[in-house]
């Protein structure tokens, strides 16, 4: 299975987001019928989650397309003011939860604890954590996280340096990346996410099981490209 993850990040309005969602389903529909092996995941930002899953009501019979968030608390449902936790987006058939992205980790000041919590709220509430890791603290992120969670978690190996910088790191220096991620979590499922395009996804294919892309996913004909680089 190729995973292509739309990290939609804080962007977008509501009716972005349907304008979005329109054009990306006339202009994926033909590509993506006839796609065997791939899975699209929408992450958006949480307040437009039923917008997306609304639409994704009607159009996951013809569409290898699923939920993700970008984020959820490290804590059950509960008094933890302006937290949104598993149990609120229950019914909203989000399938993925993005954890631990460096970007929540430098501005939020999440640190690996806080990031395994998240993993195990993803699990016990029928959701798959997406970990996002940098190869200085994949080890550390790895032991944090309880043993038996963490084969059943994806893993998104994303360079700092590479995230929205326009510098995607070469394949050749992916590669044994990955491996060390396999081993580290015996998790399978390894993406790569760092300024992918649709000029470089191509190359990943042979070593990830798939892509989290950010700004190459804001424009749905820039996404829909990807995604055919891809197929
Ligand atoms: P980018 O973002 O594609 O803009 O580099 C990737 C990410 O932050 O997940």
């Amino acid at each position: 299975m190729k995973y292509v993850i739309a990290n939609l990040k804080s962007n977008k309005s509501n009716q972005d987001m349907e304008k979005w969602l329109s054009e990306f389903s006339s202009l994926s529909q033909s590509l993506l019928k006839t796609a065997a092996g791939i899975e699209i995941i929408i992450c958006p930002a949480l307040s437009l989650v039923t917008t997306v899953a609304k639409w994704l009501a009607d159009h996951r019979s013809n569409l290898p397309v699923s939920l993700g968030v970008q984020d959820i608390s490290p804590y059950p449902a509960g008094a933890y003011t302006g937290a949104v936790s598993a149990r609120n987006l229950d019914g909203l058939g989000v399938k993925y939860a993005l954890v631990g992205h460096s970007e929540r980790r430098h501005y939020f000041h999440e640190n690996h604890q806080d990031v395994a919590n998240k993993v195990s709220q993803c699990l016990e509430n029928g959701m798959t954590p997406i970990v996002c890791v940098d190869v200085d603290y994949l080890q550390a992120q790895a032991n944090a996280i309880k043993a038996e969670e963490l084969a059943r978690c994806l893993v998104a190996y994303e360079p700092l340096t590479a995230i929205g910088s326009g510098e995607n790191q070469p394949v050749a220096e992916v590669e044994p990346i990955v491996k060390q991620v396999r081993q580290a979590f015996g998790s399978e499922t390894v993406i790569y996410g760092g300024s992918v395009t649709p000029a470089n996804v191509a190359a990943y294919a042979p070593v990830t099981d798939g892509v989290l892309v950010g700004t190459d996913s804001l424009d749905p004909a820039v996404f829909t490209q990807l995604i055919a680089h891809l197929i």
